[in-house]
């Protein structure tokens, strides 16, 4: 076994996103891809004598070959150790909580999310740091900096580690340990939450469906929930994880996980339904004939959280993303606690959650998390949800209804418009954004608009600005529309489009969302011309 350094040509392409680099399987595929990348990271992190390093991915396709590469290279950068989920498989969630745990300078996520996987898929790596969550931007644009201008890939020549058995491996001076991708994470759960009460439910013939979707969910659902907590077998479905997850679409709402609704409007229908995605970060969680919208699910948590064990002392504060409902405003109002809005991705959570100025934490795009570690949980939110019905006796509708009754309904939808072209994506965000003086003061929609601008966020913690996060078209009323493109997507740009309206009367707390939110579609569909720029009339997804 011995170093060995090749020369190599940089990829111009590698700009992580909203969380880390993702792009096309066949790009990763490119000879040097993957390399370039995880060398230009390690170039940018200091030396790593002594360190350890973790890494896993959520088991998709090409997950195996890139773990072998990033093993070789970790023993070149000199780590003293690196730890790697067995089978090259951990969540996300996991991953953070094994860093956390372990004492890990930090670690390699690979995974695209909730993004489709297979040969035909995409995948994805990001860098997360000692605290256990994704670095952020000051690291990412070094690593992006850095990928431009390599010209030496730095390795050991060894052959491929059998990953499929716990065990202890050497590569060179680096010893690498295969550990159980489960166990660290579960210890986190453990002190959290009261399995008793949950193993009670169970007991009692409380009904759940967990879709895994395929993904890596499922094993840690298996063990967690049909293990442990006693569920009945077959409550965890879709529970082996699959290179391109069968085939679906691992995203957790209601377009792709239909599935599961229509379980849930059978007329047997479960108590409860949950599913989780690619890498089990994100979770969604319906009710008889009842699907919770992220940003409720994150307010009811946030209301009742001091019925759970590992919150009863109560929240130092919460935070949401910009584009996420007000009703947790509307929450940490009533308690008492300080709200922070930073723009979308889990990155802008960690600092707010390192200083102890947030304890929960959630995004629209169904996902919620603490500061149990510094990644969104899905299986910590459906243990959360178990664990509230249990001790308060309510239904998962009937805590989402005393919600609405109490602070009025955040009615909520984001539409999406898919693979626009680059160009014209573009061109729509920057026609919007100068149009945006215009607007201000102007009647939409029958009230006058209070804010008009692109939100800009300043971190508390460390005074670091990040601009151009969303552009807002806030009414009087708190109605607002909130534009920005994707920065996770593979092919095209994707326009995502936020509506909320605030509705105090319980009498149309059941219209259906869509209607109520027409006369926001109006205004979005005014503002933003989308139909002139892309050529479409309609969403291609609604959630
Ligand atoms: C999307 C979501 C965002 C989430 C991210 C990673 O990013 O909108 O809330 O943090 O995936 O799961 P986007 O594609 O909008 O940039
Ligand atoms: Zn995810």
């Amino acid at each position: 076994m011995s170093y060995i350094t090749r020369p190599a040509t940089p990829f111009l392409d590698q700009r992580p996103g909203t969380s880390g680099l993702r792009k096309r399987v066949d790009v990763f595929q490119q000879p040097g891809y993957l390399d370039n990348f995880v060398q230009a990271l390690f170039d940018v992190l200091p030396d790593a004598g002594g360190k350890t390093l973790v890494v896993g991915g959520d088991g998709r396709y090409f997950n195996r070959v890139a773990i072998q590469i990033i093993l070789r290279m970790a023993a070149a950068k000199g780590y003293a150790r690196v730890l790697v989920g067995r089978d090259g498989i951990l969540s996300t969630p996991a991953l953070s909580a094994v860093i956390r745990r372990r004492g890990a300078s930090g670690g390699i996520v690979l995974s695209a999310s909730h993004n489709p996987g297979g040969a035909d898929g995409d995948f994805g790596i990001k860098y997360n740091i000692a605290n256990g969550g994704p670095a952020p931007e000051a690291v990412t644009e070094a690593i992006y900096r850095r990928s431009r201008d390599i010209s030496m890939i730095h390795a050991v020549e060894a052959a491929d580690l059998p990953l499929d058995s716990l065990g202890t491996h050497h590569l060179l001076h680096t010893r690498i340990e295969i550990i159980d991708p489960v166990a660290d994470y579960a210890e986190v759960l453990r002190g959290l939450f009261d399995f008793d009460a949950i193993r009670g439910l169970f007991q009692r013939g409380f009904r759940l469906r967990l879709d895994t979707m395929w993904a890596v969910g499922g094993p840690y659902a298996r063990t967690l929930l049909e293990g442990e907590l006693g569920a009945p077998p077959g409550t965890v479905v879709h529970g082996q994880s699959l290179e391109d997850f069968g085939g679906l679409h691992p995203d957790p709402n209601p377009a792709n996980a239909i599935d599961l609704i229509e379980h849930l409007r059978a007329p047997d229908a479960p108590d409860m339904g949950a599913a989780t995605d690619g890498d089990a970060d994100r979770n969604m969680i319906v009710g008889r004939n009842f699907v919770v919208s992220p940003s409720d699910s994150l307010a009811v948590l946030a209301a009742h959280a001091t019925r759970i064990p590992g919150y009863k002392a109560g929240l130092a504060g919460v935070a949401r993303s910009m584009p996420t409902s007000t009703a947790i405003d509307r929450v940490a109002r009533k308690l008492g606690i300080a709200c922070y809005e930073t723009p979308t991705g889990w990155k802008y959570f960690g600092n707010l959650l390192d200083a102890g100025k947030v304890t929960l934490c959630g995004e629209e795009s169904y996902g919620t998390g603490s500061d149990h570690i510094r990644e969104k949980d899905g299986l910590w939110a459906v243990l959360f949800w178990l664990n509230l019905i249990a001790v308060t006796g309510e239904s998962v509708e009937s805590l989402v209804r005393s919600l609405w009754r109490e602070h009025g309904r955040c009615v909520y939808s984001r539409h999406d418009y898919e693979g626009i072209p680059t160009d014209q994506a573009d061109a729509l965000m920057r026609d919007l954004r100068s149009s945006l003086p215009r607007w201000k003061g102007q009647v939409l929609a029958g009230e006058p608009v209070i804010i008009a601008d692109d939100f800009s966020y300043t971190d508390p913690t460390d005074g670091s600005t990040s601009e151009r996060q969303g552009v807002r078209i806030v009414l009087q009323g708190g109605s607002r529309v909130v534009f920005r493109l994707s920065g996770t997507g593979t092919q095209g740009a994707t326009l995502r489009i936020y509506l909320e309206h605030h509705e105090p009367d319980p009498a149309r707390h059941d219209l259906p969302a869509q209607e109520a939110l027409a006369p926001l579609v109006a205004v979005a569909e005014h503002v933003a011309r989308v139909k002139h720029w892309t050529g479409m009339s309609a969403p291609s997804v609604m959630t």
